[in-house]
């Protein structure tokens, strides 16, 4: 697994100057739109080809679940989880916050993830029951203990507007008791930064397994908790997480007690 993880760095981190290298020149008459408020650019297509061209000659015989769909090939026993730049929208204002994101799943289980934060050349990494490392050394999740001194991340609806008026009144009350809210607008770096302890948690719903696939084993390797919204395990396809360090539980009641209600 070591030896695979180091094959798998190599690799994004070179989709990672083809990214950066596209970023110095993009020009917004290059956004496409897959639906409202859902970019997609070349950047993102020619990044996911490269990956997918690269994992398919490191572990010949796994499959896919690629954003951009280069591959639906799937395998019942590896499975490759990619989202070839987390932040398009980030990516295509020009704002320096993106990620490249890939796990491998082993008969549906995490055992492998990385997430490469391309501006700032983060390199966040992890193997199931190998801990998780930022750049190869090793991070933890934050020691504050209450979210009254904490900071939470989340993401805002962007196409989904049915449950607004309970996320409001979520927000309300994490502004009400926390150090404050952030939305980086990548879910990948949000649940990373919580991994390495710079948020004490994250929440968003209606995301997709590659938004979170390698974010989640991250965080759990770092000692954190991660589930659903209702506390569960299904926040690899359930489109709902809830991840954080010790103070997870706190972060969970407060969605809990307005979400579906
Ligand atoms: C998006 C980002 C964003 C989240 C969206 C995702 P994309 O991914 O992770 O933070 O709020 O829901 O779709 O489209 O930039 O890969
Ligand atoms: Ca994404
Ligand atoms: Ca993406």
């Amino acid at each position: 697994m070591q030896q695979l993880l180091q094959e798998v760095i190599v690799l994004v981190k070179e989709a990672g100057d083809f990214i950066r290298k596209e970023a110095q020149a993009f020009d917004k008459s290059k956004i496409e739109y897959k639906g409202k408020n859902d970019l997609v650019s070349y950047v993102d297509k020619e990044t996911e080809k490269f990956i997918v061209a690269g994992l398919s000659k490191i572990l010949p015989g796994a499959g896919f679940i690629a954003e951009e769909g280069t591959s639906t090939k799937r395998s019942d026993s590896y499975n490759w989880v990619i989202d070839p730049l987390d932040g398009t929208t980030n990516f295509t204002h020009g704002l320096p916050v993106y990620a490249i994101s890939v796990a491998l799943l082993k008969r549906g289980e995490l055992t492998l993830g990385v997430v490469y934060d391309v501006s700032r050349d983060e390199c966040f990494h992890a193997t199931k029951g190998g801990g998780a490392f930022l750049n190869h050394m090793p991070i933890s999740v934050s020691p504050v203990k209450t979210i009254d001194k904490g900071l939470i991340a989340t993401g805002f609806p962007y196409y989904n507007f049915e449950q607004m008026n309970q996320y409001l009144a979520i927000l309300n009350d994490f502004m009400q008791s926390t150090h404050g809210l952030r939305r980086m607008g990548s879910a990948a770096i949000d649940l990373a930064y919580t991994a390495c302890g710079r948020f004490e948690g994250f929440f968003e719903y209606n995301l997709n397994s590659y938004d979170v696939a390698a974010g989640a084993l991250l965080v759990k390797e770092a000692g954190g908790i991660v589930t659903d919204f209702r506390g569960g395990d299904d926040f690899l396809f359930g489109r709902e997480i809830v991840a954080g360090n010790i103070a997870q539980p706190e972060i969970l009641q407060i969605i809990q007690n307005h979400w579906n209600k």
